[in-house]
């Protein structure tokens, strides 16, 4: 494991960053007034009210850590160094209409003190990233924040990597939402009085805001929060494909959805052609050569399109924060959908100079929690406690 820490740090130096490094390593060390530590927070008058007042992370200043500068730093060191908060699950094993199972992985808190009754215990579902469960530390984080505050947490794990059998040859891609309609209408037969927030991180994000665009007013959810969510697929991918992100997040990236389609042969070899998939060397191979042809679609140009968020936002009706960071190396900023979400009342964008993809540490010992894990938890609770006030402000439309 450090070894691995150790070569790719050092690659990372190798590969032409050192300059760009110490000439930005000044501002940080200090975090004096530069003009970019304060985020850009794009859309309506009403729900900025809403956010400064409710959720005043969003008005705070992000410093990186000192020593970790760079998104694609920022983005590495977040996986190694970021601490576990321990939670305990309970898993439910739920099944699909094609005969397959999803495993959901809830945490009750039957100690709430400020929501003791069950049935009415506001609720957060998590999504998380790419070959991403609930084990990952920015998922355990989020949970510690919405424990604390007496919520319950349920965590939707993609088809086939919740540690679950696959009982069908399918399993999940960004576009298709099929299952997380399945798991908000279980949820909501569970608790039909509870609020539902969606809080997705990466692909998690794009997945929660595809159903958010499908589906429109009869979500079943109170608000929804992304976290670092890829806003064009295509965008994305080429970027990842730039030969450094290949080197440092691609190659891995790809490894590890190669070995879990292959953990999952018996079943997929059914339909796709695995010894094909495992030579792929890039998400964009995986996709061409699974993904795409899993789902159906004519071509992976085709599947990226539909999977990509960016043009859908205009759909969705519920308030949605989505936060990114402008040197994030898995969704590029000129990508985001700035001058669309001014327009819209019930889309925040909120964009940080640094912070990397679901990295955003902070401090000299980043182990604990981040900015990203304050703004999850002050949002939620933004939303839970003055649910008047944010539908107010997320329906004054912009002139
Ligand atoms: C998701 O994929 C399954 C299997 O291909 C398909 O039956 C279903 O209609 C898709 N759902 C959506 C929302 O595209």
């Amino acid at each position: 494991m450090i070894l691995i820490v150790c070569k790719t740090l050092y690659l990372y130096l190798l590969m032409g960053q050192l300059i760009n490094w110490s000439t930005s390593i000044i501002p940080s060390l200090l975090c004096v007034q530069y003009r970019d530590s304060t985020p850009v927070l794009v859309c309506s008058n009403a729900f900025r009210t809403f956010l400064q007042k409710h959720c005043p992370v969003v008005a705070e200043r992000y410093c990186p850590t000192p020593w970790c500068w760079g998104g694609r730093l920022q983005t590495l060191v977040q996986a190694f160094i970021k601490s576990r908060p321990s939670v305990s699950y309970r898993n439910e094993l739920i099944r699909t209409a094609d005969g397959g199972q999803i495993s959901l992985d809830w945490v009750d808190n039957g100690a709430s003190a400020a929501y003791p009754e069950s049935s009415t215990r506001p609720t957060v579902l998590i999504l998380p990233g790419l070959t991403g469960n609930s084990q990952q530390p920015y998922v355990l984080h989020a949970i510690s924040q919405a424990t604390r505050r007496g919520y319950r947490c349920v965590v939707f794990n993609n088809r086939g990597f919740g540690g679950e059998e696959l009982l069908t040859p399918l399993t999940f891609c960004a576009a298709n939402t099929s299952d997380l309609e399945r798991v908000v209408l279980h949820v909501k037969e569970l608790f039909p009085q509870a609020p539902l927030l969606g809080a997705g991180v990466s692909l998690g994000g794009m997945l929660l805001l595809n159903y958010l665009a499908r589906k429109g007013s009869e979500s079943g959810l109170v608000a929804g929060i992304t976290l670092s969510v890829a806003w064009n697929t295509v965008e994305s991918t080429a970027s990842l494909e730039q030969p450094i992100n290949w080197l440092l997040f691609n190659r891995h990236l790809t490894v590890n959805l190669c070995q879990a389609v292959n953990r999952h042969r018996k079943m997929l070899e059914k339909v796709v052609d695995i010894d094909y998939v495992m030579k792929a060397r890039s998400i964009h191979e995986f996709d061409e050569r699974y993904t795409s042809v899993l789902f159906g679609y004519k071509s992976c140009l085709d599947y990226y399109y539909d999977a990509s968020p960016d043009y859908k936002l205009p759909r969705t009706a519920v308030p949605i924060l989505c936060l990114n960071a402008a040197d994030d190396p898995f969704s590029p900023k000129h990508a985001f959908p700035l001058a669309l979400a001014k327009h819209l009342p019930n889309v925040a964008l909120l964009v940080t100079a640094h912070g990397g993809h679901i990295g955003f540490l902070e401090g000299i010992f980043p182990r604990g929690e981040g900015y990203m894990d304050r703004l999850i938890g002050q949002y939620i609770e933004a939303v839970f406690e003055h649910p008047g006030d944010l539908k107010r402000a997320c329906s004054i439309k912009q002139e």
